[in-house]
């Protein structure tokens, strides 16, 4: 092979690596299906874990509709998000309200948590939102129950379960003390909603079986034997999937938007979670 065919070929790869990462793995959703024990007592339950949709005029709201579709046509018993609807700075609060949150109104019950996109001082330093309260009354509109520092205990088809939501680790509204007030020992199996995973340090004080996460978009630059080095986290053993920890249990969805339009290595999701 002759320099100049090797620099051609060169340039041909990552000439199609650019496109792969921006018009390609974007828009390729992963619908993944994964069995977690958390000890419920009676038959299972399946959860639809959404996270980052990241609603704005760089993603296309046709996608994300058709994301949410994948994921409730599963079927699931309740549907929790952990939050980021919007992307700071280039909100689209018209398709949220009007095209997507619509999706959600089946009748499966729903709760949220923000994400650090979805306003507060940490959005508004990037141009977004200094304040959550229009997205929260489009949440209530849509039928949506935020869990801001809050929990609640609901009965489903049977099952017991505590979910607790807390407010962004990095927009100065986490407050665990908060959420987990006035929650007895005497518990059912407890999830608690964190957009952010670093918060699990702040959250081991509190008694909880799984953690429902998003934030990392998985990374949204992977790559082999590199691992994903842009991670918005500190502890980026922690970037998507199911994992252990120090005796209870993560899940850190992927999400389905992103951050600048792209992805390498770390496709967007929608997760079915079956408790059991
Ligand atoms: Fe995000």
């Amino acid at each position: 092979m002759t320099r100049r065919n090797f620099l051609f070929g060169l340039g041909g790869a990552a000439a199609a690596t650019a496109v792969y990462m921006r018009y390609v793995e974007p828009e390729w959703l992963e619908v993944n299906i994964r069995r977690i024990d958390i000890g419920l007592k009676s038959r299972g339950l399946r959860v639809l874990h959404l996270s980052d949709l990241h609603v704005s005029r760089r993603i296309s709201t046709d996608y994300i509709c058709e994301a949410i579709k994948s994921g409730l046509q599963l079927r699931p018993d309740i549907i929790l998000i952990t939050g980021d609807f919007y992307t700071s700075g280039d909100e689209n609060p018209q398709d949220l309200s009007s095209r997507v949150l619509p999706l959600l109104t089946g009748g499966t019950p729903i709760y949220a948590v923000f994400g650090n996109h979805d306003g507060g001082r940490w959005a508004h330093r990037r141009g977004g939102y200094d304040s959550t309260a229009e997205l929260q009354e489009m949440l209530e509109d849509a039928g949506v129950k935020l869990l801001h520092n809050a929990a609640e205990r609901i009965q489903h088809k049977g099952v017991e379960l505590e979910i607790v939501g807390v407010g962004d680790y990095w927009g100065d509204e986490f407050l665990p003390a908060e959420a987990f007030a006035g929650l007895s020992d005497a518990r059912p199996p407890r999830v608690v909603l964190s957009h952010n995973p670093d918060g699990k340090e702040d959250l081991a004080a509190y008694e909880w079986d799984l953690m429902l996460s998003g934030h990392t978009h998985g990374g949204q630059l992977s790559l082999p034997l590199v691992g994903a080095p842009f991670a918005p986290v500190r502890d980026k053993r922690f970037i998507a999937g199911v994992y252990s920890w120090r005796g209870r249990q993560m899940h850190i969805s992927k999400g389905i938007g992103n951050m600048r339009g792209l992805r390498l290595g770390c496709r967007p999701e929608v997760s079915l979670l079956e408790l059991v």
